[in-house]
């Protein structure tokens, strides 16, 4: 069994949600199914369904968000849980024995579910293998490893546009190097059955063994752009970068930015995707955000359905059927 197994149990249902890497295509086609029901709850006028009802989910963001967060708590409120969130700061050196030791005392207070945003990758592994039995994890994002609820909701975005995966051609663009949503998205991607999965950035922002992952790799944007259905952009995550890996700003747009010229390269019903934080003018043109082929605002609102499916899932519930209205 791969190490992975943590996230499913002896049934094969979800119970830990940590990493894309590891789950299987059925628990992927149940979250999205499961969103389907959800997107239709926060449309109502009385949004809440009793599926949390009497269980405290935890909040802890050790690292800044604003999509993620938001979103995460909306869902967890929808659902009808107790919330407890904590905006935690620490140093980089604290680690191992000091989030071992938040872990403990936040169980004294009976949590039920952890969401989880780290710097370190593998926090979100080392919770889970810590927490009680009957207690889940969730990962909001640990380090550049994986944040694989981003990774679902962007994949409910591409099927509400697109439908079949399995015809479809996908570029992720950008900061590959540091970005865990690429990395999810990758995951993904491949377990969906998507036709073809480009990766577009300059070689200093690709990590080793990039085709490795089941991907082709172009270090031309206009090359990588032709024909494709759907255009992830990435920011370049600054924080994370050891080092010049760029020469400027203004060269990365020339030669990566997304502008409306580059984007009739693709299909003419391409979408164009950002998880969030963009920086207009580095790597997007702003009309482009704003323009009819970007779902960028659309992923935050899916971002909701899709985070109340996976924690309905994980408390045994598919969707509303078993939930009921409340
Ligand atoms: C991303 C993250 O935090 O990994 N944003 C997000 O969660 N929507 C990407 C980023 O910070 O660039």
């Amino acid at each position: 069994m791969p190490s992975n197994s943590i996230q499913l149990d002896d049934n094969g249902k979800l119970r830990h949600f940590l990493s894309i890497e590891g789950l299987n295509p059925t628990i992927l086609n149940e979250i999205l199914d499961t969103a389907d029901s959800f997107t239709s709850v926060t449309d109502r006028t009385i949004k809440k369904v009793p599926i949390l009802r009497g269980k405290t989910v935890a909040n802890l963001f050790f690292e800044a968000s604003t999509r993620t967060r938001s979103t995460f708590e909306l869902a967890e409120q929808r659902l009808s849980a107790d919330i407890l969130s904590l905006n935690v700061t620490t140093s980089a050196t604290v680690k191992g024995e000091s989030l071992l030791d938040t872990l403990q005392n936040l169980e004294a207070m009976q949590i039920d579910m952890f969401v989880i945003r780290h710097q370190d990758s593998g926090s979100a592994h080392f919770f889970a293998q810590h927490v009680r039995p009957g207690v889940s994890v969730l990962n909001a994002g640990d380090g550049q490893h994986e944040h694989p609820t981003q990774a679902m909701l962007d994949m409910y975005t591409i099927r509400h546009h697109k439908q079949d995966f399995s015809s479809l051609r996908v570029a992720i663009v950008g900061d590959i190097l540091h970005s865990r949503v690429a990395r999810s998205q990758i995951h993904a991607l491949n377990l969906l059955n998507t036709a073809e999965i480009r990766v577009i950035a300059p070689r200093t922002l690709l990590p080793m063994g990039t085709e490795s992952l089941g991907v082709s790799v172009y270090e031309d944007l206009e090359q990588g752009l032709e024909g494709v259905d759907v255009i992830i952009m990435l920011r370049l995550q600054k924080e994370r970068m050891r080092g010049a890996l760029l020469p400027s700003e203004k060269e990365y747009y020339r030669k990566f930015g997304l502008s409306q010229e580059r984007l009739q390269l693709a299909k003419p019903d391409a979408i164009v995707m950002h998880p969030g934080p963009a920086n207009r003018g580095v790597e997007i043109e702003s009309s482009v955000m704003d323009g009819n082929q970007s779902v960028i605002l659309q992923q935050v609102g899916f971002g909701i359905s899709v985070r109340m499916a996976v924690m309905s899932m994980i408390v045994g519930q598919s969707g509303l059927q078993s939930g009921g209205d409340a």
